[in-house]
C-alpha cells in the first residue's frame, strides 16, 4: 500500500501470486495425508483492505479458504497478526469463524517465535507471507527460525531495487542499517553483494543465500517491475511439489501476461487490470509489466481506437488526435475499453 493506504500495481501483483498460491496450495495440501492441520500465516497483515477498498493480503487468504474449506477438509486456520492495525484487520475480516481465523497485535518476531513453537505433534504444515515494510523489521534470530523450521514454506516480499541502490552505504547512513542488517541476518555476502553488476546479479546473491540457509534448492523468485522501482517477490520451499505449484503459477502468470490475443494485446485482458477504464499513466506502467514499451503501446491503442474498440476521453485539457500520452506523467486521458 501506498502512503494514501491504497494498493500500488507492484502489490496488486504480489497479491494476485499470492491468491493463485494459496488456491493451489491448500487445494493439494488438504489432500496429503501427512498434515491434519494447514496454517496460512501473515506476520504483517495489514488492514485486510485498503483504504480505497481493495482486498488485502488478509482478506484474500479468507475468502481463498472459504472457498476451499468443507465439512470434511483438514484444519485450515489463517493466522494473522499486524502490531497497528489489528483492530481495523477484524473489522475488515467480518463475518469470520474464531477457530479459522485469529487476529494478535504483537511484534512481528514474539508473534513468529510463538507460532513456530506451537507444538502440533509435526502434523501441521506452514505458509508464511512475509510482506514488504515487514523484512527489516525481523531479526536474526527469526529468520533463522523460518528458515530452519520444518514443514514451512514462505513467500518473502522484498523491495529489490531500493536495497540495490544502497548496497555500500550502510556504513555510512544510519537509516540504512536495517537493510545491513537484513543482508547479514538471511546470510548475504556484503562484499559479494557490493561487488554485483546489477540487480539481476544480486538477487542471485539473495537467491544463493536463502539456498543456503533454508537448505534447500527450491528458491524462486518473480521481479515486479514499476516505473521507478523492483520489487521481488521470492518463494522458498523444500518440496518439490511446493516448487511445482509455485513454477506452475508463475508460468501462468507469465503466459497471460505475454499472450496476445488477435488484434488485442494482452495488457487489455491482463489479470491485474481488472479495471475497464485506465488513464495514460497507468498504461504506461502496465505496458512496461507487460514488456511493452510506451511506443509499443501507443501503437497498439492506435489501431484499437481505428477498430472502435476503446473510447478516450480528455482528463483536463482537449486532446490531440492520435496521441496517447503514455509517457507523459500527468493523467491526460482515460482510455475505456469496450
Ligand atoms: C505493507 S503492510 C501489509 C500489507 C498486507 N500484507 C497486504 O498485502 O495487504 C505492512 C504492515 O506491517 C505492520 N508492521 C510493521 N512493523 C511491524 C512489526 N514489527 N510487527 C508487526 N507488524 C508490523 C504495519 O502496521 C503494516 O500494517
Amino acid at each position: 500500500m501506498n502512503k494514501k493506504g491504497n494498493i500500488e500495481n507492484h502489490s496488486k501483483i504480489k497479491l494476485d501470486i499470492y491468491k493463485k498460491y494459496l488456491e493451489a496450495y491448500l487445494s493439494i495440501m488438504i489432500n496429503v495425508p501427512n498434515y491434519d492441520n494447514i496454517s496460512i500465516v501473515e506476520p504483517f497483515a495489514g488492514k485486510g483492505k485498503s483504504n480505497n477498498g481493495e482486498n488485502g493480503s488478509a482478506v484474500i487468504a479468507k475468502n481463498v479458504i472459504e472457498s476451499i474449506i468443507n465439512n470434511n477438509s483438514k484444519n485450515i486456520r489463517l493466522i494473522l497478526n499486524d502490531i497497528k492495525y489489528c483492530e481495523d484487520l477484524e473489522k475488515n475480516l467480518q463475518p469470520y469463524k474464531e477457530d479459522i481465523i485469529s487476529c494478535s497485535n504483537k511484534d512481528a518476531n514474539e508473534f513468529i517465535i510463538d507460532v513456530l513453537s506451537q507444538n502440533d505433534n509435526n502434523k501441521t504444515h506452514r505458509l508464511f507471507f512475509i510482506d514488504p515494510w515487514g523484512y527489516t523489521q525481523l531479526k536474526g534470530e527469526t529468520y533463522q527460525k523460518i528458515f530452519t523450521a520444518e514443514r514451512l514454506d514462505f513467500l518473502i516480499f522484498i523491495p529489490l531495487s531500493h536495497i540495490y541502490r544502497f548496497l555500500g552505504n550502510g556504513r555510512r547512513f544510519k537509516s540504512l542499517k536495517p537493510i545491513v542488517n537484513f543482508l547479514s541476518d538471511v546470510g548475504i555476502n556484503e562484499k559479494n553483494a557490493e561487488n554485483c553488476s546489477d540487480v539481476e546479479e544480486f538477487l542471485e546473491e539473495i537467491k544463493k543465500a536463502f539456498r543456503e540457509k533454508a537448505v534447500t534448492e527450491f528458491v524462486y523468485h518473480k521481479i515486479l517491475k514499476t516505473k521507478d522501482s523492483q520489487h521481488c517477490l521470492l518463494f522458498s520451499t523444500r518440496h518439490i511439489l511446493g516448487a511445482e505449484k509455485f513454477l506452475e503459477i508463475l508460468d501462468k502468470i507469465d503466459r497471460q501476461q505475454y499472450l496476445f490475443l488477435p488484434e488485442e494485446p494482452i495488457f487489455i485482458k491482463h489479470i491485474y487490470h481488472q479495471k475497464k477504464t485506465l488513464t495514460n499513466c497507468e498504461l504506461y506502467e502496465y505496458g512496461i509489466l507487460d514488456s511493452l514499451l510506451p511506443k509499443k503501446v501507443g501503437s497498439i491503442l492506435k489501431r484499437l481506437e481505428s477498430n472502435n474498440k476503446i473510447t478516450v476521453v480528455p482528463k483536463a485539457s482537449t486532446r490531440r488526435k492520435g496521441v496517447f500520452y503514455i509517457r507523459n506523467k500527468d493523467k491526460k486521458i482515460e482510455i475505456t475499453f469496450k
